[in-house]
């Protein structure tokens, strides 16, 4: 499969698609492709008639000090693996294309980014909101589909479309995990055998919280202190382990009835950073 590299030939490949009448379903991603992007392939295609995949490490979401000369490139893999699902056409747009000369115009995030990977991470969402704004302009879907396991991203996403009234539906993936739990990432790549064999305490500890809290549990800061210190105990380094509000990111503090709350952890082991959540209504 031959990489898209122009905004003009994708914009012309998408445009020839609708004239078919063909709807358009979007997966961005930057690439290393693994099982989860694949499920988000797999639901675009339930969705919408072509597929499009933009494959593209994109230099604002990182951070000083953060991994965007380490990230995994594996374009010619990427590319078979979207042949053989079947994707329509793959965007993969260089840095020169995607960002040409100086960048006057920057999104600013109101408290959406306050907890969470906004925290630390900072300019990061705005990063993401730049470049998928831009990307949902160039591409203009009907359909873009997003993975839980980047929740806070999603949230700011579906805001994001919401205020800047693009015409597209967001659609959020179940996370892919491997067998033993460990949520699927790019940067599992990372993990040493020992870190890796270590990694699925986290959504251990997801999980044991979801099953407190629908038990009745409600004093949040308890629960949550207990499990990072059992975290810590097995070799993690802990940014958060929370419980918060499902649509204005804020942790909580006690927990109320038929309110949807999602209980998120990120993590170091070494300097790699892994990131995971659960949903749970009450
Ligand atoms: P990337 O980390 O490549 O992820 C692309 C998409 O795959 C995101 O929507 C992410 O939530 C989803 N994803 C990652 N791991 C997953 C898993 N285990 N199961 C299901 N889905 C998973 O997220 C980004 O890229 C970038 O920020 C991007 C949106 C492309 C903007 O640059």
């Amino acid at each position: 499969m031959e990489p898209i590299k122009t905004i003009d030939e994708i914009r012309s490949k998408v445009e020839a698609f609708k004239a078919d009448g063909h709807t358009v379903g979007f997966v961005p991603t930057m690439g290393a492709l693994h099982e989860g992007h694949l499920s988000l392939i797999r639901r675009a295609r339930e969705k919408a008639d072509k597929v499009v995949v933009s494959i593209f490490v994109n230099p604002t979401q990182f951070g000083p000090g953060e991994d965007f000369q380490d990230y995994p490139r594996t374009l010619d893999r990427d590319l078979d693996v979207c042949e053989k699902e079947s994707v329509a056409a793959a965007f993969c747009p260089t840095e020169d294309i995607m960002y040409q000369g100086n960048q006057y115009i920057s999104f600013q995030i109101d408290t959406l980014a306050d907890h969470m990977c906004g925290a630390k991470r900072e300019g990061h969402f705005e990063g993401v909101l730049q470049v998928v704004n831009k990307l949902f302009n160039i591409v203009k879907p009907d359909f873009a589909v997003f993975g839980q396991k980047d929740i806070q991203q999603f949230v700011l996403l579906r805001q994001m479309v919401k205020e800047f009234n693009h015409e597209v539906e967001l659609v959020m993936g179940e996370i892919i995990r491997a067998n033993d739990g460990l949520a699927l990432s790019s940067r599992n790549a990372y993990l040493s055998d020992e870190e890796r064999q270590i990694a699925p305490g986290l959504y251990r500890s997801l999980k044991y919280l979801k099953k407190q809290v629908k038990n009745g549990v409600d004093r949040v800061k308890l629960l949550t202190e207990h499990q990072k210190d059992e975290l810590e105990a097995k070799g993690f380094k802990i940014d958060y382990l929370n419980i918060f509000t499902f649509d204005t990111l804020k942790p909580v503090k006690t927990l109320k009835k038929e309110r949807m709350y999602i209980i998120a952890g990120a993590v170091y082991l070494g300097e790699t950073r892994l990131i995971d959540n659960v949903i749970v209504e009450l």
